[in-house]
């Protein structure tokens, strides 16, 4: 037990969630690193531990409630307390799974992917959201992962389950913002722009050190950001 600041990341092994923990572990905090794959997430505890940060992992995939109920079981036993939650795990089948020009095609996706991606890129940030917020102490602070393909205000084509799933997620963060609110615990949704990672590719504009940047600064900056917006580059964007 320790009065260190504790903070859990989903789908840290690679990418993003990575190199959020990273950013949180050196600004002081104890980090939770979760993986579904715990051989993937041992690799990724290696690099920071390396790197002399104070992190942990657990085996956790968004998609079981199982996971998400028995990772706060632990963190109550173990830590007692939440301060910081980012719900970063997504996936984008549509641009890997079906190849060919049709493959981000709103009129060919097969709606189980669309159901799938649902399940983890917004029921994912639900199960966390309903398994730790018991643990969260006032001024604790919760980070979706959205994107600026899931805003209304700037809709294009194709990617429907994806799009869907995050526009969906910036429901999840408005409703736990209102339900939250009265404990002092903030939501809002940060968008990480284009960022050079699995999801994203080579050609992305960039860094994942970038693209953490506005996650980290919404999880710990001094003066908090409100609670209840979408952000990207630190400044306020349209939903
Ligand atoms: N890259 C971009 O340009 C971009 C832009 C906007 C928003 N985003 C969002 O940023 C977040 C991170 O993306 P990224 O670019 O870092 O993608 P990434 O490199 O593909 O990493 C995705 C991470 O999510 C994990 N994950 C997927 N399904 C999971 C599940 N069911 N349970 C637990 N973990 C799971 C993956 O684990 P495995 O290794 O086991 O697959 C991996 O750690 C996503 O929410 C994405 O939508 C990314």
């Amino acid at each position: 037990m320790t009065d260190i600041k504790i903070a859990v990341v989903t789908g840290a092994n690679r990418g993003l969630g990575l190199e959020t923990a990273r950013q949180l572990a050196q600004g002081g905090f104890h980090v939770v690193l979760t993986a579904r794959n715990p051989q993937a997430g041992a690799q990724a505890l290696r690099k920071l531990q390396a790197e002399n940060l104070s992190v942990e992992l657990r085996k956790l995939d968004v998609n079981s409630t199982e996971d998400a109920l028995a990772l706060a079981h632990y963190l109550r036993e173990h830590h007692r307390r939440v301060d910081v939650l980012v719900n970063n795990a997504g996936i984008l089948p549509e641009s890997s799974r079906e190849a060919g020009a049709k493959s981000t095609d709103a009129l060919k996706v097969s709606p189980l992917t669309v159901m799938e991606i649902l399940n983890t890129n917004t029921l994912g940030a639900v199960r966390l959201i309903q398994a730790l917020a018991p643990l969260m102490p006032e001024g604790a602070r919760i980070v979706n992962v959205s994107s600026g393909m899931g805003a209304l205000n700037d809709m294009g084509g194709g990617y429907l389950g994806y799009r869907i799933s995050k526009a969906a997620l910036n429901v999840v963060t408005r409703v736990f913002a209102h339900d939250l609110a009265d404990r002092g615990i903030s939501v809002n949704s940060a968008c990480p722009g284009w960022v050079r990672t699995d999801m994203g590719g080579p050609g992305a504009s960039r860094s994942v050190e970038k693209g953490a940047e506005t996650i980290v600064w919404l999880a710990t900056s001094p003066q908090p950001a409100g609670s209840g917006y979408f952000w990207r580059e630190r400044k306020q964007i349209p939903w």
